[in-house]
């Protein structure tokens, strides 16, 4: 079968290779690709800044965003048939953490963790890829066209559900949110946002007019376009927030984010930031702000199962009340032969994906 593969570490090495269809055993589950989803990490992998082959093997077939339709199923297999939709979960445990001895993967402590298509496990930018049944989520069929967004959706599900469980250390009702960047996280987390009813604003570096602020406009958030006004009087329109999520991929923009908060609120950082970029900051002004507010900053990655499941229901719910949104992220569709030009970003990209079948 074709497979997108790479060689981790070495620049550029992504390639269209052939390599032998995976063969199951009675546990596993064989998968036809239908979607998969190119997302910055894809890039990065790409670029050779990270990423593990698997063990004894040379290369890494890419892919964590996946999607795809049940093609044969292991004898001890239950609860999965043949022609069912299903996505992958992205983690596995480490050899035995205290939370990935308790299925919570995503919080593994000791970075020991395996990824499929990052780290030490083969991904699904392939013909056919196979895996254990617990690590497949069944997808409604309605969802199908739009299935391959659930994986960046369950980050975001993440990145809310764990604001909500820090602030459970005191009575907070968040009315008002800001998102830093226009990519998938930060359109998926206006979209989440906008659905529990908080009052949106998005900053983007675009100007206004293309296919992000559309969308975001169209969910009932604000666009913001730091093409137009500077960071400075654009926070300053917005004011204090109860909530903020940075997802533009800059680290600068992680600490202009810290001012943005009101007393009592959570900044929440989801950017993979593989630079060594060097700022200087306001170090006093920040902490004492964070103390004198009772401020939370946390970083979040990856996603537990709870988040997939949930995200199957929001993306239900987007289908619902903004019918064109979903469908309109997926950008620009390539075979697999195409993978070169799936690669290259352009302006008006939101989410890239890759057909094999
Ligand atoms: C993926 C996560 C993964 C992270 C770090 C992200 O792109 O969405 O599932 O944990 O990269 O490898």
């Amino acid at each position: 079968m074709k497979a997108i593969t790479v060689i981790p570490g070495e620049k550029y090495s992504a390639d269209l290779r052939d390599v032998p269809i995976p063969s199951i055993n009675e546990n596993e589950v064989l998968i036809r690709s239908t979607q998969v989803g190119i997302c910055g990490t894809d890039r990065e992998i790409h670029e050779g800044l990270y990423g593990t082959a698997p063990k004894n093997e040379q290369y890494l077939i890419l892919g964590h965003e996946s999607s795809g339709v049940v093609a044969k199923v292991g004898k001890n297999v239950s609860g999965i048939s043949i022609g069912q939709r299903v996505v992958r979960l992205v983690r596995r445990p480490c050899s035995g953490c205290e939370n990935c001895n308790t299925g919570m993967n995503d919080m593994c402590s000791t970075g020991n963790f395996i990824e499929s298509g990052i780290k030490e496990l083969h991904g699904s930018m392939a013909e056919y890829f196979k895996d254990q049944s617990e690590y497949l989520i069944s997808i409604p069929h309605e969802l199908c066209e739009v299935s391959v967004l659930l994986e960046p959706l369950s980050v975001v599900e993440k990145a809310y559900r764990q604001a909500k469980e820090i602030q459970q250390r005191l009575s907070w009702k968040p009315k008002k949110a800001l998102i830093m960047g226009a990519g998938p996280i930060g359109i998926l987390q206006a979209m989440l946002l906008r659905d529990s009813g908080l009052d949106v604003s998005v900053v983007a570096r675009s100007l206004p007019g293309n296919r992000k602020s559309k969308i975001i406009e169209k969910i009932g958030a604000q666009y913001l376009s730091t093409s137009l006004y500077s960071l400075d009087a654009i926070l300053k329109s917005v004011g204090k927030v109860d909530f903020v999520v940075e997802a533009s991929g800059d680290s600068q923009l992680a600490f202009d984010a810290m001012s943005a908060i009101g007393n009592n609120g959570v900044v929440c950082l989801t950017s993979i930031t593989g630079g060594e970029k060097e700022i200087t900051i306001p170090a006093d002004k920040i902490n004492l702000d964070y103390v004198l507010g009772n401020k939370v900053a946390f970083g979040t990655v990856n996603a537990n199962q709870r988040d997939y499941v949930q995200g199957v229901r929001s993306l239900e719910r987007f289908m619902n009340q903004w019918p064109e949104v979903l469908p309109d992220m997926i950008t620009r569709r390539f075979p697999l032969v195409q993978f070169e030009q799936a690669f290259q970003l352009m302006s008006d990209d939101i989410k890239v994906i890759l057909k094999p079948f």
